[in-house]
C-alpha cells in the first residue's frame, strides 16, 4: 500500500501564507430545510436512489445558523461558503419575497460579525419550481430571468465584501440535468444541453454585470467541479483519446468560454457546440475549484461508447460512496489551472464522505500537502473551503454519505465533532501543515503501518 505522497514530510516550508483563508462550505438546499424547489419536486417523483427519501427539514441550518457559524469558528475557519436559495427569494416568477431577502441579509451580517468572510453562491443546482416550465435554460429567456434574480442578490450582498460564486459546477448540472436526465430538469438531449450551456454562461455574465453595478467591492467567479481523467487501459489509444476529450470538455471548456468569450465543446457522439458569449471575455476574477477524485475511462463498442470507473490502484480504499482517494490529482489540477487559465484559485470544495470518521484527517493531510506544493510552485491559491461543515443531504444519495467535519444526528439534529476537527483546527489556526496524530487517527495508523 502506498502512503500519500508527503505523508511523512512536514518541514519549514509547510506554512500557509498569512492571507490564506481556511473555511468551510455548505449549500442552501442541503442544509437549510423546508425549501420548496425543483429538487423537492424531484424527490416527490421518486427520483432519488432511494425513492422514498426526502430532504425535508435538512439539518435545520435555517434556524441554527448562529450555532453553525460558531462551529465553523471553533475549528479555525475564517470563511464560510453558503448559497442563496433562488426559490426562497423568488417563489413566484417576478415576485420577490422581501422577508427572505431580509433573512439572508441578516444571516450574512451575522456571519461577518462572527469573523467569517462570506463566500456566497447564487446558484447551487436548484431552481424555483416555475423555472423549468417558464424559462428553462435552453431558452434565451432564462438569461434575463437569472439577471432579475441576481439584481436582488446584489441587494443582499451590498457592502459585505463577499466572494461571489455565480454558478456551482455548471458541468455537473449539464451532465446530470441535460445529458443524462438524472437530476432536474431531467432532460437527455445533446442539442438542448448545448443551448442550455450557452445560456448558463450568459447568465454568469448577466449576474456579473448586476453585481458589479450594485455591490461595490466584490470578487466574482464560478465553482468548477474538476475531475482527473485517466485511461483505463494504458495501452489503448481510444482510452487515451477519451481521456483528453473529457478533460478538455469537462474541466476546461466552460472556464475558457468565460475568459475568451467563445464556448467550444466537443463531446463526439454526445454533444458539440461553438457559440460566442457576448461580454464573457475576462469575466472571472478567480476560479473556484471543487476537487474530489479521479475517474478511469474506457472506450466501449456500444453506445454511449464510454465506461467510467473509480479504481483504487494504490489500495487506499474507496470512500464510502466509492470514489478513489487521489490527492496527487489535486496538485495536478491546480498546476493545470495555472498553466491553462492563469487565474487565482479558491478551493471552493474538497472533502471525503467518511461515515466512521477515521479517514478524514489523513485525507486532509494528503490534499493540503498537494496544495502547499502547488502554491510553492507558483499557483496563486487564496483559500481552502472544506466540504462540508457538517453532514447534510447529498442530492441523489440523500442521507447516506457523511461529508461533515461535524457529524449530525439526523434524528435529534445534534452536531458532534468528528476526530478530524482537532486536526483541521490545528492546521487552520497554526497555519502550518503537520501530520495528523496516528493515535487520534486509526486510519492513519493503519496506513503508517502498511506504508
Ligand atoms: C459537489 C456539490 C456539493 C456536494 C459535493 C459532495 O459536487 O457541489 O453540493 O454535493 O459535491
Amino acid at each position: 500500500m502506498a502512503p500519500y505522497r508527503g505523508a511523512d514530510m512536514h518541514q519549514q516550508g509547510d506554512v500557509f501564507p498569512g492571507s490564506f483563508l481556511f473555511g468551510v462550505a455548505t449549500a442552501a438546499y442541503q442544509v437549510e430545510g423546508n425549501i420548496e424547489n425543483d429538487w423537492a419536486e424531484w424527490e416527490r417523483q421518486g427520483k432519488l436512489k432511494q425513492p422514498g427519501m426526502r430532504c425535508g427539514r435538512g439539518v435545520d441550518h435555517w434556524n441554527r445558523y448562529v450555532e453553525d457559524y460558531a462551529l465553523a469558528r471553533s475549528v479555525g475557519a475564517r470563511a464560510f461558503r453558503m448559497s442563496l436559495e433562488w426559490a426562497r427569494i423568488e417563489p413566484t416568477r417576478g415576485r420577490m419575497d422581501e422577508a427572505a431577502i431580509d433573512a439572508y441579509r441578516q444571516r450574512l451580517v451575522r456571519m461577518k460579525e462572527a469573523g467569517l468572510r462570506p463566500v456566497v453562491t447564487l446558484h447551487h443546482f436548484t431552481h424555483p419550481t416555475w423555472f423549468h416550465r417558464e424559462t428553462p435554460w435552453h431558452l434565451p429567456e432564462s438569461v434575463p430571468t437569472f439577471r432579475a434574480y441576481a439584481r436582488v442578490c446584489a441587494r443582499i450582498l451590498e457592502g459585505l465584501d463577499a466572494l461571489v460564486v455565480t454558478l456551482n459546477e455548471p458541468m455537473v448540472l449539464l451532465l446530470g440535468g441535460y445529458l443524462r436526465g438524472l437530476i432536474p430538469p431531467g432532460i437527455a438531449d445533446g442539442g438542448l444541453a448545448m443551448a442550455a450551456l450557452g445560456n448558463i454562461a450568459r447568465a454568469h455574465v448577466a449576474a456579473r454585470e448586476e453585481l458589479l453595478a450594485r455591490c461595490g467591492r466584490v470578487e466574482l467567479g464560478i465553482s468548477q467541479n474538476m475531475l482527473v481523467f485517466a485511461p483505463d487501459r494504458a495501452w489503448h489509444p481510444l482510452d487515451h483519446a477519451l481521456t483528453r476529450l473529457a478533460g478538455q470538455a469537462y474541466n476546461h471548456a466552460f472556464v475558457e468560454a468565460l475568459l475568451t468569450g467563445e464556448l467550444r465543446v466537443n463531446m463526439p457522439g454526445l454533444a458539440s457546440t461553438r457559440q460566442t458569449i457576448a461580454g464573457a471575455r475576462d469575466s472571472l476574477d478567480y476560479l473556484g475549484v471543487n476537487y474530489y477524485t479521479r475517474t478511469h475511462l474506457r472506450f466501449t463498442a456500444r453506445p454511449p461508447f464510454v465506461a467510467m470507473a473509480y479504481r483504487d490502484p494504490f489500495g487506499r480504499g474507496h470512500t464510502d460512496i466509492g470514489w478513489e482517494q487521489y490527492p496527487e490529482g489535486f496538485g495536478k489540477l491546480l498546476r493545470e489551472v495555472k498553466s491553462r487559465h492563469g487565474l487565482p484559485v479558491w478551493v471552493t470544495e474538497n472533502g471525503i464522505d467518511d461515515r466512521v470518521g477515521d479517514r478524514r484527517a489523513l485525507y486532509l493531510h494528503g490534499h493540503w500537502t498537494q496544495l502547499l506544493d502547488a502554491m510553492r510552485n507558483g499557483v496563486d491559491v487564496r483559500g481552502y473551503l472544506h466540504w462540508s461543515l457538517m453532514d447534510n443531504f447529498e442530492w441523489l444519495d440523500g442521507w447516506g454519505p457523511r461529508f461533515g467535519l461535524f457529524a449530525v444526528d439526523f434524528e435529534t439534529l445534534e452536531r458532534r465533532e468528528t476526530p478530524a476537527c482537532a486536526y483541521f483546527r490545528e492546521v487552520a489556526e497554526g497555519r502550518r501543515l503537520v501530520a495528523p496524530s496516528p493515535l487520534a487517527e486509526p486510519g492513519a495508523a493503519r496506513l503508517a503501518a502498511a506504508g
